[in-house]
């Protein structure tokens, strides 16, 4: 007997998104499913094209086809439409899906490079990303990404972002002669903000990754007003007296009710480019407390290595200049690891607005 689409919806009935814990079938997860003869093809549609638990959901998939259908062969074609959890801001940016703005008590911590190569990760993933830098006094997607000339303006005075690495980049640094500063103060920023938001050609994003400035102060509060499905992204460093600069961050983002997706450890241990030892020269284990503390997701730690360093000179986020670093490789890990936490939220429904 011919096995037809409804026998291979209902053999899956069961086999579940190990995230969201809901058949794959019901989420309508499951497209054109069809077979020829005793072979199964079909394709799934995942909440972000940086999903780590593709390789489950797929083995899971093929399990059941075969143990229930006599399947032989199991063909899966992979496909995503992306969660979206910004559902207040369609006014000012209604294209963009999510925005992830990667946050930190202080600076120094390393929430520019994270930020970098969080947007290059998804973008190598097959997602449409831009990178905003909000960080308005001290921008440093100039260097990291190596541009330097003014974005185009349209006619009606909309701004065509620069696009390099696969990511759609947006700084206030392309706009200011080199050595120049800003001296903005509150109501000046917050319009930077909305013009960076609004008149900006972000198009259609999966995710619009955020480099925020230190702290807590105007920026955040700005963004998070104009944009409060927004959701944050702490880095914090593995010294215990970090935690109290991760504290302050978190406190801010609940006092304005947005959403924290959880905390990454870099500048973890040092990794020698020579023998490849590591040494976890600041301690360990801050971010994995702090996150245990505050009960968000743990994304894991970034070693410190020389490479990155240097990229953040020489115009090259370490992901795409060096692919195979340590902090590459855990970069990429943890990137999948925020897109999978977003999915979540979106799956929830939205997180609290104020
Ligand atoms: N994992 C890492 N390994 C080595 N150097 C790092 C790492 N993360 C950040 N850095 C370096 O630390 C400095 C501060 O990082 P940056 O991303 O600018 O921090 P922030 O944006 O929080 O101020 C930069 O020189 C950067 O290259
Ligand atoms: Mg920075
Ligand atoms: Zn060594």
């Amino acid at each position: 007997m011919a096995i037809t689409r409804e026998a291979i919806l209902a053999a899956l009935k069961g086999v579940q998104d190990p995230d969201l814990h809901k058949d794959l079938v019901d989420l309508g997860m499951i497209k054109e499913p069809k077979a020829d003869g005793v072979n199964i093809e079909l394709t799934v549609e995942l909440t972000t094209p940086a999903c780590p638990l593709k390789d489950q959901i797929g083995n899971e998939i093929t399990a059941a086809l075969k143990s229930k259908l006599g399947a032989q062969a199991v063909k899966l074609n992979w496909t995503s439409n992306t969660a979206a959890t910004n559902v207040t801001a369609k006014d000012l940016i209604p294209g963009v899906r999510n925005v992830i703005m990667v946050a930190a008590g202080k600076g120094g911590v390393g929430k520019s490079t994270v930020a970098a190569n969080l947007a290059n990760a998804l973008a190598q993933h097959g997602a449409e990303v831009g990178l905003l830098d909000a960080d308005i006094y001290g921008p440093s997607m100039p260097t990291m990404f190596g541009i330097h000339e003014q974005p185009i303006a349209t006619e009606d005075q909309r701004i065509i972002p620069h696009v390099k690495f696969g990511v759609k980049v947006m700084s206030m640094g392309f706009l200011l002669a080199e050595g120049q500063a800003v001296v903005w103060r509150g109501p000046m920023l917050d319009s930077a903000i909305r013009q960076f938001l609004g008149q900006v050609e972000w198009g259609n994003l999966d995710y619009l990754v955020v480099d925020m400035p230190p702290g807590t102060g105007d920026v955040q509060l700005s963004l998070t007003r104009m944009v409060p499905t927004a959701q944050a992204v702490i880095v914090t460093t593995p010294q215990d007296v970090a935690l109290a600069d991760v504290k302050r961050a978190i406190g801010m983002f609940n006092t304005v009710k947005v959403n924290v997706l959880g905390v990454v450890e870099n500048m973890s241990g040092f990794v020698c480019s020579h023998c490849q030892k590591k040494t976890d020269i600041f301690g360990k284990g801050a971010g994995k407390r702090c996150a245990d503390k505050y009960g968000i997701a743990y994304f894991g730690e970034i070693p410190l290595t020389e490479e990155v360093v240097k990229s953040g000179d020489n115009g090259k986020p370490i992901l795409v200049s060096h692919p195979q670093d340590p902090a590459s490789l855990a970069l990429k890990d943890f990137a999948m690891r925020v897109a999978q936490q977003v999915a979540i939220t979106a799956n929830k429904g939205q997180p609290v607005t104020a």
